[in-house]
């Protein structure tokens, strides 16, 4: 299985369960895993939660490697974040454009930024603004329509993107029902970024048909699966050693 060992395994980003305590205990007891994802950062009267900026503190994410991440409706309040997250060291930011929570798509953060094109090339200019950043997008098919995700596309391929994650579902669907393995087929072939595939992966199984199926992809991310299964990461490893 050499051929697929060139495939990263990103930890997801899970609010409420992923803060820094799980990111060194799983990176020290399980392994498996390349980057691990923080639970999204949010700004509160101007300022990083106490919760975020606990997380995000250097000292305590030292020793793992770690991108964090970011939820913002507009290019003011991510720049905003952006300034936060750089003072404290961080130079490895990605954008959460999936979230699925009512709380958050009706502000027009997370899945709410997917219908607004607009919105997102404004963002898109202030990461071309920050080179000292390097900058992924973690996305939906699209909040209601997979066609909103298709609509940014000529976007995020002149974007500063080093990775697009894209969870097959839309975000009106919250996790219910199956992934839209089609839907993301056709993002994935007009996409010219780097792409990490995200969505119910549970079994090593699972993540090689995956691979095989979307040969460019350069990652996957796991969630619950990783939950479920903390050495699923290290399993995969085991099976595609040269
Ligand atoms: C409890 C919970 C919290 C989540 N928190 C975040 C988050 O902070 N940022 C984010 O981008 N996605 C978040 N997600 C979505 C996951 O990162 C992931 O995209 C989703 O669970 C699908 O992947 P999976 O099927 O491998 O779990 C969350 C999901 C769950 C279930």
């Amino acid at each position: 299985m050499a051929q697929l060992n060139h495939i990263k395994i990103l930890a997801a980003p899970l609010q409420g369960i992923t803060d820094v305590h799980f990111r060194q205990q799983h990176y020290r007891q399980y392994g498996g895993v390349d980057e691990y994802y923080t639970p999204f950062a949010r700004l509160e009267k101007g300022r990083l939660r106490d919760k975020d900026r606990r997380d995000l503190l250097p000292e305590r994410n030292r020793g793992v490697p770690t991108v964090a991440q970011v939820i913002a409706k507009d290019r003011e309040e991510f720049a905003r974040l952006c300034d936060l997250l750089q003072h404290l060291g961080w130079g490895r930011i990605d954008l959460n454009m999936g979230c699925p929570f009512p709380m958050q798509y009706n502000s027009g953060r997370g899945s709410g930024l997917l219908p607004h094109p607009d919105r997102v090339a404004e963002i898109v200019e202030e990461m071309r603004s920050r080179r000292e950043v390097t900058f992924s997008v973690k996305m939906r098919l699209g909040l209601a329509e997979k066609s909103e995700s298709l609509r940014l596309l000529p976007l995020l391929n002149e974007a500063p993107l080093q990775l697009v994650t894209l969870h097959a579902r839309v975000g009106v669907q919250q996790y219910k029902g199956t992934v839209d393995l089609e839907g993301f087929e056709t993002f994935y072939e007009g996409c010219a970024k780097p792409m990490a595939y995200n969505g119910d992966l549970q079994r090593v199984e699972e993540i090689a048909q995956t691979v095989k199926r979307f040969p460019r992809l350069v990652a996957v991310m796991l969630g619950r699966g990783l939950i479920e299964r903390p050495q699923l990461g290290r399993e995969w490893k085991d099976w595609v050693k040269p």
